[in-house]
């Protein structure tokens, strides 16, 4: 397939099922399917929407072109768990059958209202000459699953002095109505987060920019998400083009977080917001969205996947995937994620090895399964090389590099199997506090893996494609080091 702009905005009824059965078949035999983390069953998958907790159950949806791994016409895909961890299937649930949004049916997010879920979505539309015109809709999700779209939009309009690159709404609720945050862009073509409320979810009004730093955030902000730890905010978001002497990031895109003192909803302001951060210190997420729970956690889930980057996985009919479910914790302001306790119910039998090797390249363990989660402990004052997907020779791997002197660790993926996303770099640097013990949580699955540092006080994600052959775990180093490790292999 060449994929023309026309060929992406097909509309889904033109589509044959036979084509869709034998995407299906390809998709199946794809030697990256993960065993536990979410996927697409055909096509591309990215942000995650409507994260919520609504029917007894975890409320989860994401966009979908499920006709192949390329960004076309989206829908919303639906799927729901009791765990956070075993996610089912629902199906399609918002597909872009309306006015309102027919070339697309973007990125949302949910709240349950009554005995319903309320879902506030953009509808991405275009006019003949192809300029976009965003609105923000809205649709009720009943306890049967029934989705019924309301007939006109929330916000029709945006409000002037910004552009039609609106979109992402976050809705939640406050102490006299409703909130939502939407991402946006000035007409000095400047990333922006726009602050809207209503009483009664019928009527939206724009109430003011949200003001959380003196800096140009990009030309385009998507995907806000502000939950609160305690009474603290934090201020998740993606910032497209921003210069990089505001963040350091290597990505083609950042998914960037703040966090603050208050947040000031009449002044629409976070007092004594942080400088920008990144949220991971990977290469490949985005669009992360967080909600607080209704049993007191905050929860944050991400697309495991950049815009405007190809995929090996490509060539068998799918692209991308969502992380683990983390929570999101503050320990001395500092932002802690770690996936959600839950995430050990995948567990299997563990094996513990604890080494000592000199100056040597040591077997940890072989023939891995490459579904598994793996913590090592390293002393203080240490160095050495952790090589994760490693064939025998050692020639290909993931290179974990860590050095407790420092405190750095160095994720590289040059040699980790199928290259792809060069441009961007191979290695990618986390700072920890010099001179202290390092643990490593290090999910793998197939092909993505999500490497938590110190319980969760820095992450590394990334997506690689191992070849058949690499499932041996390596240690290496150029003085004696000792080491502490646990595997499980990790099943749904
Ligand atoms: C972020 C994004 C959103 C948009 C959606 C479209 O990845 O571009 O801004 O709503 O994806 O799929």
């Amino acid at each position: 397939n060449t994929w023309t702009t026309d060929l992406r905005y097909k509309p889904y009824r033109n589509w044959k099922k036979s084509y869709v059965h034998s995407l299906a078949k390809s998709v199946h035999y794809s030697f990256w399917r993960t065993d536990y983390h979410i996927q697409p069953a055909t096509g591309l998958l990215n942000d995650p929407n409507g994260f919520s907790y609504f029917n007894g159950k975890w409320q989860l949806f994401y966009q979908s072109y499920p006709f192949g791994p390329v960004h076309g016409l989206k829908s919303w895909f639906h799927i729901e768990s009791k765990d956070l961890v075993h996610w089912k299937n629902i199906g399609p649930a918002l597909l872009p059958d309306s006015k309102f949004d027919s070339q697309g049916v973007y990125s949302g997010s949910a709240l349950p209202v009554k005995n319903s879920l309320f879902i506030m979505y953009t509808g991405n539309t275009r006019d003949t000459n192809w300029r976009r015109h965003s609105y923000q809709n809205g649709a009720w999700l009943d306890p049967n699953n029934k989705i019924t779209k309301l007939p006109n939009p929330l916000i029709s309009n945006v409000p002037s002095n910004y552009t039609n690159e609106f979109r992402d709404p976050q809705i939640t609720k406050t102490k006299t109505g409703y909130m939502a945050i939407i991402g946006g862009q000035n007409i000095n073509l400047q990333g922006k987060i726009l602050l809207f409320t209503s009483a009664d979810l019928k009527i939206w009004k724009f109430q003011d920019e949200l003001h959380f730093s003196n800096k140009i955030l990009g030309c385009m902000i998507e995907c806000p998400n502000l939950i609160f730890i305690g009474k603290k905010p934090v201020l998740i978001f993606c910032p497209q083009k921003l210069e990089k002497n505001i963040l350091n990031y290597k990505n083609i895109y950042p998914n960037t977080y703040i966090t603050g003192n208050r947040f000031d909803k009449k002044e629409a302001t976070i007092d004594q917001p942080t400088s920008l951060k990144n949220l991971d210190d990977g290469f490949d997420i985005y669009a992360t969205q967080a909600f607080n729970a209704p049993d007191g956690r905050a929860l944050a889930i991400s697309w495991v996947g950049l815009p405007d980057i190809s995929y090996p996985t490509d060539k068998d009919g799918w692209a991308n995937c969502l992380s683990l479910v983390k929570e999101l914790t503050l320990k001395h302001d500092h932002l802690y994620q770690y996936p959600v306790k839950e995430t050990q119910s995948l567990r299997k039998m563990p094996t513990f090895k604890n080494i000592t090797i000199f100056n040597t390249n040591t077997i940890l363990f072989k023939n891995t399964s490459n579904s598994y989660e793996l913590e090592v402990d390293v002393p203080q004052n240490t160095n050495g090389d952790l090589n994760i997907m490693a064939d025998s020779s050692n020639k290909y791997s993931v290179k974990i590099s860590f050095n407790t002197i420092k405190g750095t660790v160095i994720v590289d993926r040059a040699k980790s199997g199928i290259c792809f996303a060069e441009k961007y770099g191979f290695k990618r640097t986390s700072i920890l506090p010099a001179h202290k013990p390092l643990t490593l949580n290090v999910f793998v699955d197939k092909s993505i893996i999500e490497i938590y540092l110190n319980k969760g006080y820095k992450v590394v994600t990334l997506r690689v494609f191992p070849n058949k052959f690499q499932n041996q775990i390596n240690v290496s180093t150029k003085r004696a080091l000792s080491i502490k490790s646990c595997l499980w292999n990790l099943t749904q």
